[in-house]
């Protein structure tokens, strides 16, 4: 195949990237992102602050540019994400306790009946835990309404939206001798154990000097696929944009039949968030395919 969805779907997976929408204008943009990708996510269109800027106000308005977008050309969609301790809106950063509980809660049920049936997997809880070596908890707002706020996010979206995958995304969960790894892998058997409702894991994978690929992420992947959840790679870029460490990347997700798909955090290195400088994605500024497609292009092929 000669594309990258077209690709990965000879092993079943999806291949995805994020989609900007104020982007959509852009016809280079448009065209890479069309006749590469199969799965979209929302860059930040469906963050709380994009969706409910004033309590009890939903605005989908550019939520739905950016699905229109991916469904229209055939294309399914990753929502991302429903609760979280950054991107909050001015009035949920400023609740504490039973208010902030409600309200997260009310905007899980407000976006997820919007959305009902039309996503494939949703990012419920994104990066509530703490860098370094603690293995805890992220301290936030959300946090402080009690350790069981997590749990709560993902019954209430289990009940929203039945058909949805929920799914568990975090950063620098991707070295397997990591403590925060090893905490949100505590925290999914526990839920499996005790019948909390989650079915995937969202290695963000965002690989940089400080946080590099390691060649335990493909023990990091069977060992979350082990225990009964999907595991999908949702924000992958690599500074410096190594063709090496991207095929290695795939090729680890290609070695668990539970990783089942890959999502590159924007489409060309100049909507990196990382900046054109960090050159961390598989397409140059120009549009032009780097080493880095090239490199997992061919290791899909291989699968
Ligand atoms: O849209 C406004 C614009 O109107 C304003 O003039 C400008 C001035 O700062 O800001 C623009 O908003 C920015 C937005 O990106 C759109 O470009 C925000 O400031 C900026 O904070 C925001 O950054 C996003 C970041 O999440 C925020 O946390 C990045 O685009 C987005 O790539 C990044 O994505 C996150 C994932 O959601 C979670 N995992 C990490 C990943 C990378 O940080």
């Amino acid at each position: 195949e000669n594309t990258l969805h077209a690709a990965a779907q000879q092993s079943g997976r999806y291949f995805g990237t994020a989609i900007a929408a104020q982007k959509l204008g852009d016809s280079t943009y448009t065209s890479i992102a069309n006749r590469e990708f199969g799965m979209i996510t929302a860059e930040n269109e469906m963050k709380i602050d994009a969706l409910q800027p004033n309590q009890g106000q939903f605005n989908f308005s550019n939520g739905d540019r950016v699905y229109n977008w991916a469904v229209q050309n055939g294309k399914r969609v990753r929502g991302h994400t429903l609760a979280w301790h950054s991107q909050q809106p001015e009035w949920m950063r400023n609740l504490r306790g039973s208010s902030l509980r409600q309200a997260m809660i009310n905007h899980i049920n407000g976006v997820m009946a919007h959305y009902k049936g039309k996503i494939y997997a949703w990012d419920v809880v994104n990066e509530a835990f703490a860098d370094g070596n603690s293995g805890g908890r992220r301290d936030s707002n959300l946090q402080q309404t009690g350790n069981d706020w997590i749990e709560v996010a993902f019954r209430t979206a289990r009940a929203a939206d039945p058909a949805a995958k929920l799914c568990y995304n975090d950063y620098n969960i991707d070295n397997w001798n990591w403590a925060k790894t090893q905490a949100v892998y505590n925290m999914v058997r526990d839920f499996k154990q005790r019948g909390v409702p989650i079915d995937c894991v969202g290695l963000q994978s965002h690989f940089n000097s400080n946080s590099p690929y390691n060649s335990n992420y493909r023990t990091t992947i069977q060992s979350f696929a082990a225990l009964g959840v999907d595991v999908q790679i949702t924000e992958l870029d690599i500074q410096g944009g190594s063709a090496t460490t991207y095929a290695n990347v795939v090729n680890d997700c290609l070695a668990v039949s539970r990783c089942t798909g890959i999502t590159v955090w924007g489409v060309r290195d100049s909507d990196s968030w990382l900046g054109a400088s960090a050159t961390a994605l598989l397409f140059d500024g120009n549009g032009n395919k780097k080493a880095a497609y090239n490199s997992v292009l061919n290791a899909l092929n291989s699968a």
